[in-house]
């Protein structure tokens, strides 16, 4: 049976303890990465495919925390380093875990990297990136568009615990992004492909030249956009993913993931030096076997997020409304978009509608949810359902409103991450409904 093949080319014996001397050191390569297809739906059906102990479709859970040893011997060369992963030879689950390592392969060859591993949460993966890139007194340049939370670790908790400094540009402005690098001292240079929230879209390839040529490693945030833009196809060193968001899709798990050279993967997960390895936010395995089972239709949920985006919002625009999305052609980065997305999934699965006060966008949230069934009034995104949040009170609150100007985030900014339950129709009609109803409300005020 050809599945029991694969499955034993993959499992330990006794004579590997004894035979494992030639093991290389660093252990997570996914050797064939550069010879996956460029399409990440079609890179994903690429990856061997991880059979059950038993034969099972699909694959086990290892749930161990620890691991035996064949020969005393053995545990000495895995701690040495000698002996890893790559030769199904596992330490302790804080270090590397066979589940967990699968679901990072898979994410790997989605994003076209030598390897991959997940995390606890996106910002586990976002901190321990910059704790493993940027030594104490470092410098960062970032985008002034992050999602909030990955702002204040950069604005004010590593200044404060490790004298990290970060210079904030707009990275839709080149000459303003090669200005801030000083050679030797940037370390990195960190953005979102399409920003959170104001969806505004990095030119990734420009970037990374820029980067490249001062030495800076470009780390790229594309929880917004998986399988839409591959940033590391563009030329980003490193992809960091909050997982909760579109690659879960079901708005009940948080976890993240840091793809990029396996030399960076291995550094991380060093027993000396790794952030991952020390601080530990490692990623359960009974997790990494609940995504790993959604990782085979992130590509139709996406299409379908992303489609449906783009309707509401051509529509939106023409009801008048002042609306962003990536894929309309009067996107500032409209074109930038057409340039690096992977071909027929869309612009994205996010629109945001800028409703000028924020009463006005709580109105029509509330009657959206409470009254018209659209959506659900919640942050987080890649939900089937549609969630709406107004951002500069909620996931952007930790920036200044000076920071939130720069930024581009006005007080009526409503953040959609459009959703595919129901019909398309059905869900518009929603949206319609309410509308209409804002614009009586909004007469009997003037009234
Ligand atoms: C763009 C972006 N990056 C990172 C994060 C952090 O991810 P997590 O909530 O999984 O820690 C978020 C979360 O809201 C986000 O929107």
């Amino acid at each position: 049976m050809s599945d029991t093949v694969v499955l034993s080319n993959n499992k330990r014996s006794h004579s590997d303890d004894i035979e494992g001397g030639d093991a290389k050191k660093t252990l997570l390569s996914n050797n064939s990465a550069s010879m996956l297809p460029t399409d990440p739906a079609a890179a994903l059906a690429s990856v061997r495919h991880e059979f059950g102990e038993h034969g099972g479709v699909n694959m086990s859970i290892e749930t161990s925390a620890t691991f035996t040893v064949m020969e005393p011997e053995t545990m000495g060369r895995m701690f040495s380093g000698e002996l890893g992963p790559d030769r199904d030879f596992f330490i302790y689950s804080r270090h590397f875990n066979p589940t967990v390592l699968n679901l990072s392969r898979l994410l790997a060859a989605m994003e076209g990297t030598e390897a991959a591993y997940c995390t606890a949460s996106g910002m586990a993966a976002i901190s321990a990136v910059m704790l493993q890139l940027v030594g104490c007194g470092g410098h960062v340049v970032a985008s002034r568009t992050l999602y909030g939370g990955t702002h204040a670790l950069l604005s004010h908790f590593l200044p404060r615990v490790s004298n990290i400094t970060t210079t904030f540009v707009d990275v839709t402005d080149l000459e303003m992004v090669k200005e801030a690098m000083v050679e030797g001292k940037t370390k990195v240079l960190y953005f979102e492909t399409i920003s959170n929230p104001t969806l505004a879209v990095a030119n990734i390839p420009e970037l990374s030249k820029l980067g490249h040529q001062k030495g800076v490693t470009v780390v790229a945030d594309n929880t917004f956009a998986p399988m839409v833009i591959s940033p590391a196809r563009l030329g980003a060193d490193v992809v960091v993913h909050s997982i909760s968001k579109f690659i879960s899709g079901g708005a009940d798990i948080i976890a993240g993931a840091v793809c990029g050279p396996a030399s960076l993967v291995n550094s991380m997960m060093d027993l000396h030096q790794g952030a991952l390895m020390l601080l530990g936010p490692t990623m359960n395995p009974k997790i990494a076997f609940e995504l790993s089972e959604r990782i085979p239709h992130l590509a139709l949920r996406m299409k379908e997020h992303c489609h449906r985006a783009l309707v509401f919002a051509k529509r939106l625009k023409n009801l008048g409304l002042k609306v962003i999305y990536p894929g309309l052609e009067d996107h500032p980065q409209h074109e930038l978009l057409m340039s690096m997305a992977n071909k027929d999934y869309g612009y994205g699965g996010i629109l945001c509608v800028d409703m000028e006060t924020e009463e006005r966008a709580n109105w029509l949230m509330n009657h959206l949810q409470n009254y018209g069934q659209f959506g659900l009034m919640a942050v987080s995104l890649g939900y089937y359902e549609t969630l709406m949040s107004c951002s500069g009170s909620s996931t952007s609150s930790e920036m200044n409103s000076e920071e939130k100007e720069l930024a581009g985030i006005s007080p009526g900014l409503i953040r959609m991450s459009i959703g595919y339950i129901g019909t398309l129709e059905q869900k518009w009609t929603q949206l319609e409904k309410a509308l209409t109803k804002l614009k009586e409300h909004d007469l009997s005020h003037k009234n």
